[in-house]
């Protein structure tokens, strides 16, 4: 808990804090990576480093998680950071590298904010940084251990068995274990780390959701190539999908990850749009394996049907499941040759379809799709607590609520 010496001290300093949070952010990860260059080979992810959405990410949990204990000083708000710390263990962070962090942190605080920076405010805000760090530190460490696995050992090395061009953009991987060790296994949603070594010489890592159900002796993902406009290619995407062919050694993380379907017994709505469908395929795919009873509504929206990854194997899960039904939202409509229930033109609109009560809902796509899903959900009488979502990049929904938190986006 925050102690009563350093409360009022956190509350006085967190608008300045909070307003200064991203150029804290942007010469931390400077000061970092000066130091410590061997974080940029392997560890961090250096896309979202020029994109600059780590350095908000980071700004904004920090802010979020301040802000929470600043309210409840009894309670060190654990729930903001299961998704840090899932990241986290893919990656293999350690605690010895929490200290490193720490000090580039503080040299970063001290850098923008100056004279503002007394003793006192110091102390104050460093134990804010070590309850967080303490708490991820907790959560990592049941991670890893529950897996039996140590920070260094959660890479493992795969063959390519199978890679099929879903579509134009999209290549799905198969690969296969390549020793007698147990293949671990994943909950339904997770994804796994990939790391693959750079023309540069650098190896750099990248999540991708887990598209079918464990078998044992396979791990599949599916890769959608990041083509920007006027921006560079993205650079992993864009060497698994032209480069990366079958028979190839892969290194892969064990799968983690918090969005997982929800077992409650509940029925489950999940709402894609375009490759947000991967961790869907692979919900499905457990849910298929499994011969579940569950009401299932896939709800799916893509540019149109010849760009919709996975929608064989999708569409095969949704048969196969007793209770499932889904609908399919294209771009200029048309006609589905696929066994769905509906086929409507243009976004996603949750209202065209009849969804069950007391559901529990995953979104994933495009931060726009997703914000829209929701809010509509929400005008629907949907409880916030009933809605998971999965971002492809850092969470930087929190960020958000730093200028803007509402009581239903705390709940989330
Ligand atoms: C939990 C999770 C699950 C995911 N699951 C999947 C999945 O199942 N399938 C999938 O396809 N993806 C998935 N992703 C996304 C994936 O991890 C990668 O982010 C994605 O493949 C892009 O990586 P990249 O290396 O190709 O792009 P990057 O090279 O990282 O580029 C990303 C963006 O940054 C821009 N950029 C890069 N360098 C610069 C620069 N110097 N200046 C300006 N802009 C720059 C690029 O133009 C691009 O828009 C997931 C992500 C997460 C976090
Ligand atoms: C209290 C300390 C820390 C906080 C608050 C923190 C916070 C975060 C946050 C918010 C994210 C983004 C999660 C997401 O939405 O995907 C993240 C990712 C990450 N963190 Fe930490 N972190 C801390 C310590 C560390 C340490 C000690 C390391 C080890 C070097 C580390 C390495 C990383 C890496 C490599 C990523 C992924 C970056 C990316 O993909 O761009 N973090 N962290």
């Amino acid at each position: 808990m925050l102690s009563d010496r350093s409360r009022p001290v956190i509350e006085a300093t967190l608008p300045v804090v909070a307003y200064s949070i991203e150029e804290i952010a942007r010469r931390f990860y400077a000061g970092l990576f000066g130091e410590h260059p061997e974080l940029l080979d392997g560890t961090f992810n250096r896309g979202n480093q020029a994109e600059g959405t780590q350095q908000v990410a980071l700004a904004g949990s920090v802010a979020v998680f301040a802000s929470a204990l600043v309210e409840d000083p009894e309670q060190v708000p654990e729930h903001l950071l299961a998704r840090i710390a899932h990241k986290h263990a893919s990656l293999g962070v350690t605690p010895a590298q929490y200290e490193v962090v720490h000090d580039a942190l503080f040299r970063a605080i001290v850098d923008v904010l100056g004279d503002a920076v007394t003793p006192e405010v110091a102390a104050a805000w460093d134990e804010v940084y070590w309850l967080m760090a303490y708490a991820l530190m907790n959560i990592e460490r049941g991670l890893y251990s529950a897996r039996g696995v140590r920070p260094e050992t959660v890479w493992r090395e795969w063959q390519v068995a199978e890679r099929v061009q879903e579509t134009e953009d999209v290549v799905t991987f198969r690969v296969r274990r390549t020793d007698d060790r147990l293949v671990k296994t994943s909950l339904p949603g997770q994804y796994v780390s990939v790391r693959l070594r750079m023309p540069d010489g650098m190896r750099q890592p990248r999540q991708y959701s887990l598209t079918r159900a464990d078998d044992g002796e396979h791990r599949q993902f599916s890769v959608k190539r990041v083509r920007a406009d006027g921006r560079p290619d993205g650079e992993v995407s864009t060497l698994l999908c032209d480069e990366v062919q079958v028979g190839d050694v892969l290194t892969l993380s064990l799968p983690f990850g918090d969005v997982v379907l929800d077992d409650s017994g509940r029925p489950v709505v999940f709402a894609s749009a375009g490759i947000g469908i991967a961790p869907m395929a692979g919900m499905l795919s457990h849910l298929a394996a499994a011969g579940s009873g569950l009401p299932i509504t896939v709800l799916h929206a893509d540019v149109d049907e010849a760009s919709f990854a996975l929608r064989d194997q999708v569409a095969g899960d949704v048969s196969r499941l007793r209770n499932a039904g889904m609908h399919v939202w294209y771009q200029a409509g048309g006609r589905s040759a696929l066994p769905v229930d509906g086929v409507h033109r243009g976004m996603m609109a949750v209202d065209q379809v009849d969804l069950p009560p007391g559901a529990a809902y995953v979104l994933c796509g495009p931060l726009p799709f997703m914000r829209s899903v929701r809010s509509a959900l929400i005008d629907g009488g949907v409880p916030a607590r009933d809605i998971q979502y999965e971002v492809f990049g850092p969470d930087l929904w929190q960020a958000d609520l730093v200028t803007e938190p509402t009581p239903d986006a705390m709940a989330r």
